[in-house]
């Protein structure tokens, strides 16, 4: 089969094989992006929501880290609170505040050694971070400054390789649909962009977290282009007025 699609051509007078490529291609991807969302919703949105966050106070968290909090803190203000004195949680905590160094360590050791080696070492066997020593304790006591800058760059680059050849063939067929040549240019160019400001803000707001808006509405933008370059060209390949001038396939 030879295909002659010329710019401006009209997809409803495509061979019907060209029609049924595109359009099981253009469902595929519309499938594809609806169960990322709801990937995304069950990961980053439900969880922080259920601990009453809000969905950018969710993404600072994730790019961002919770600075304030390490995960010794949050266990010793939490699910461990019962297995310490108050006047011990406080010698530790303010150990931690003041950097959690191993200057000090001398005068927290010891309640670990009474309240928390028991279940937290190798011997116990449980699946819990052993703390029977300055350098086990210490993996508890970093501050969590979310995801490095190599999770970053490892994340990035898989969604920017995947993601730009899927707008590439989307935006071909999109191309292809009656829109006035302004706004097709525009909606061409918009997945790009917003792709652009939101993966660009994941490493922003791992310094400035004012940026969880940006990977916000950036994710929005790229879902609002994205449906336009899939419900155009489907309504105009079947649904759409018939075009006259173009020899029907
Ligand atoms: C009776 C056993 C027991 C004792 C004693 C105990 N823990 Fe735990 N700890 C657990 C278990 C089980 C978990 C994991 C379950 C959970 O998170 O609810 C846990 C979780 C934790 C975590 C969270 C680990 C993570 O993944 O973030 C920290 C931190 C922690 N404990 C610190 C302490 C400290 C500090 C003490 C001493 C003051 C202590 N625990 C005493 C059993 C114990």
């Amino acid at each position: 089969m030879e295909l002659h699609i010329r710019a401006g051509s009209s997809l409803s007078a495509l061979p019907a094989p060209a029609k049924v490529l595109f359009t099981c291609f253009l469902i595929t991807i519309g499938l594809g992006y609806l169960a990322a969302i709801y990937y995304l919703f069950t990961i980053d949105v439900d969880p922080h929501e259920k601990m009453g966050m809000s969905v950018v106070n969710g993404i600072e968290m994730k790019y961002h880290g919770e600075r304030g909090n390490t995960r010794l803190e949050a266990a010793l203000r939490g699910v461990m609170a019962g297995r310490i004195s108050p006047e011990d949680r406080a010698k530790v905590i303010d150990w931690l505040r003041n950097g959690a160094a191993k200057e000090g360590f001398a005068a927290v050791g010891p309640i670990f050694d009474k309240d928390c080696t028991v279940c937290h070492s190798a011997k116990s066997g449980l699946p819990i971070p052993p703390l029977t020593g300055f350098e086990e304790v210490s993996k508890v006591a970093r501050v969590d400054t979310g995801p490095s800058l190599s999770d970053l760059a490892r994340v990035s680059h898989i969604h920017l390789f995947g993601i730009s050849l899927i707008f590439a063939l989307t935006g071909a067929i999109f191309a292809l649909s009656r829109v006035p040549r302004n706004w097709k240019t525009l909606i061409i160019a918009l997945p790009y962009l917003s792709i652009w400001a939101d993966i660009g803000s994941w490493w922003i707001t791992k310094y400035q977290p004012l940026f969880a808006y940006i990977v916000l509405s950036g994710g929005g933008l790229m879902g609002v282009s994205l449906a336009a370059q899939l419900l155009i060209p489907l309504w105009q390949m079947w649904l759409g007025p018939r075009d006259q001038t173009a020899p029907a396939g």
